[in-house]
């Protein structure tokens, strides 16, 4: 049983531009953008088993899709982001509305240390990562670390287009990981290579990691992924997970995909 918290693509554009991906003259259509939001919530729905909390949508406020920045949630308690840009500050309202409207016991960070939950931190059951410096500050994991009793590793970003963790690093239920071994410096790449061994390793090629191959949500043996990734769709069948590709395109025009689309609840 999985629970995601979605948010709904109504006032979805590109009206700035705050990574490599968003160009504001080129801009998203917002019809084939809502067809392809309820497909992947269809994926989820259908075909994975999982339940989907549907936050309202906020004009103005177009990157409120991408509800894994929220902020990062165990158990009944959440850790809300302190979004680094100021285009994206004003979500951190809306979310910890709905956040305390279904129980959660929201803990803030330290003002002026900025934290883009889900997006820049990822794990399993006992081993956490967190990506920084190009979105969240390092320091930031020595608070959300002991707010939520866990250890996290930090891992180094080195290319503006893998700007947040999720984008290049994707943990699986059985252990393994897809990632994009370029988007990290050498120290993250030999942590990483430290902590999955080789079989567990599923190293992406730089076309299918520019599709957003890694950012993947997987359910159980269900693994969600972007269109456009044949080979790293082979790797993860032949390792028994049932792979579900969907088409993003308009998504990643602002630099998201699958994963930055859903917030695990749990
Ligand atoms: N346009 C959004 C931004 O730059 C995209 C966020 C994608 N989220 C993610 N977790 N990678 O903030």
């Amino acid at each position: 049983m999985s629970r995601f918290l979605v948010c709904p693509p109504d006032h979805y554009q590109i009206a700035y531009e705050i990574n490599p991906w968003m160009d504001v003259k080129r801009g998203a259509d917002p019809t084939v953008a809502r067809v392809q939001w309820n497909a992947l919530a269809a994926v989820l729905e259908k075909n994975c088993g999982a339940t989907l909390e549907r936050i309202v949508p906020v004009a103005g406020l177009p990157d409120m899709v991408f509800t894994t920045n929220a902020g990062i949630v165990a158990g009944h308690t959440v850790v809300l982001s302190q979004f680094r840009y100021p285009e994206r500050q004003p979500e951190e309202t809306p979310f910890e509305q709905w956040f305390e409207s279904h129980g959660y016991e929201v803990k803030r960070l330290p003002p002026g240390l900025f934290f883009e939950g889900g997006g820049d931190m990822l794990g399993t059951r006992n081993m956490w990562f967190g990506g920084y410096p190009q979105r969240t500050d390092i320091r930031a994991y020595r608070y959300v670390g002991e707010f939520l009793g866990r250890e996290i590793l930090p891992l180094e970003l080195v290319d503006p287009r893998f700007y947040h963790l999720d984008t290049c690093f994707c943990p699986l239920s059985g252990g393994e990981v897809i990632w994009f071994p370029g988007a990290f410096d050498r120290y993250g790449q030999a942590a990483v290579m430290e902590r999955f061994p080789a079989e567990k390793r599923i190293a992406v090629p730089e076309e299918e990691a520019v599709r957003f191959a890694c950012n993947a949500v997987c359910i159980g043996k269900h693994v969600v992924i972007p269109e456009g990734s044949p080979s790293t769709m082979e790797r993860l069948e032949k390792l028994g997970y049932a792979t579900h590709a969907v088409g993003l395109s308009e998504f990643i025009k602002s630099g998201g995909a699958a994963k930055c689309l859903t917030l695990a609840l749990d």
